[in-house]
């Protein structure tokens, strides 16, 4: 799926903007503060509901303003849809084609966006949600029934976890352990089978970021290897009650990527962290294209910030090949490389306001 117009109202600096973005490349530049990180925002928003900085909705609302709202009409070939949420201190309506909608993940799955920006490296130096969050956009787009059985875990756990914090009965305890046993499976199957044809993309693109090293993911899939979760459920009872939630499962899951056999996370540079964090989103997006026939949106944000010259041409050249629509921001147009690029179109950000001119 691709934006053909944008409008944004009352979101951070963003008084009122409406854009028609090409379908390729789109570049964003102005000088600091000027919005160009605020207008990518509001792209993640539509998709995710939230923000890819640490920002609580109601910092995205400009200042002395009640709420923001985001428009979109996207394609993906065939048919159009009107997208839009509005968001408020108190709440947030969606809209697909003039119906509400509850559920955001509704907006993801018409509007998958994958983002790259200056916090990107804590897919690799901060805690496990953020490698399963990674892993878990890409299951969620392959395998439909992931989210059901994602929730339906969720909850039990959180119906198990209360019943430990009570101090219920053993038996009160273990009357979710089938449905998170089932679910568990699923998700962990799901996982696996995705990490595995990551990495087989992974062992295809690495040459270009990483010609002398090898690359690997690992899942760790939450529980003792070699154990049946329902058997560590039963173990694990009287230590589960003394801390008052279940410490095993797939929402403890985790990915150890390493470098010739070395943790990421520890012995490479913060460069070759943000380089490897590029080339592990590239892969997720040329998975997609794979496996799907929606297009996918692309966020780079300050792009010349997070890489050097060679990197960025490789990033851009590869991305001028694939099926995606881009976005792409930089203080000056002159630091990107896009001669690859057959067309596309430059937006200047200049305090909130934005002109359009073509490449
Ligand atoms: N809720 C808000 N209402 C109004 N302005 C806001 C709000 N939140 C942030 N701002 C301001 O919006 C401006 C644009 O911020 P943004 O991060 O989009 O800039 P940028 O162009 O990406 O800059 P940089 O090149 O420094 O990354 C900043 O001056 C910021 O202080
Ligand atoms: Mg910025």
């Amino acid at each position: 799926m691709s934006l053909l117009s944008l409008e944004i109202l009352q979101f951070r600096n963003l008084q009122h903007v409406r854009i028609e973005p090409d379908a390729g490349l789109n570049i964003i530049s102005g000088v600091n503060a000027a919005g160009k990180t605020s207008l990518l925002e509001s792209i993640f928003y539509l998709s995710y509901g939230r923000s890819f900085r640490n920002s609580q909705a109601r910092d995205l609302i400009m200042y002395d303003k009640d709420f923001f709202r985001l428009l979109s009409k996207t394609s993906d070939g065939h048919h159009d849809y009107q997208i839009g949420i509005q968001k408020s201190i108190k709440d947030q309506i969606i809209r697909i084609n003039q119906q509400t909608v509850t559920r955001v993940t509704e907006l993801s799955a018409l509007l998958p966006v994958i983002a790259l920006h200056p916090d990107s490296h804590h897919l690799i130096t901060a805690g496990p949600e953020y490698r399963r969050q990674f892993i878990d956009w890409g299951v969620f787009h392959v395998e439909h029934a992931f989210i059901k059985s994602w929730k339906d875990f969720r909850r039990a756990l959180s119906q198990r976890n209360a019943a430990l914090r009570n101090n219920e009965s053993d038996r009160v305890c273990n009357l979710w352990n089938q449905v998170l046993v089932e679910n568990a499976e699923f998700i962990q199957k799901s996982r696996c089978q995705y990490l595995e044809e990551l990495n087989e993309v992974l062992k295809r693109i690495s040459g270009l970021f990483f010609p002398d090293n090898k690359i690997t993911l690992e899942y760790r899939r939450g529980w003792t290897e070699d154990q049946d979760y329902l058997f560590q459920l039963q173990q694990t009872l009287v230590r589960d009650k003394e801390k008052g939630f279940t410490q095993s499962g797939p929402h403890r899951a985790d990915i150890k990527i390493k470098l010739d056999n070395k943790s990421a996370q520890t012995s490479i540079s913060r460069g070759q962290q943000k380089k490897l964090v590029a080339m592990l989103k590239l892969a997720q997006l040329e998975m997609f294209i794979q496996s799907s026939d929606k297009t996918c949106v692309l966020i780079y944000d300050d792009l010349p910030a997070e890489l050097d010259s060679e990197n960025r041409r490789i990033i851009m050249d590869m991305l001028a090949s694939m099926k995606v629509q881009v976005f792409v921001s930089a203080i000056e147009n002159s630091q990107l490389e896009y001669s690859s690029w057959n067309s596309g179109k430059m937006f200047h950000v200049e305090h909130g306001e934005v002109s359009t001119t073509s490449l």
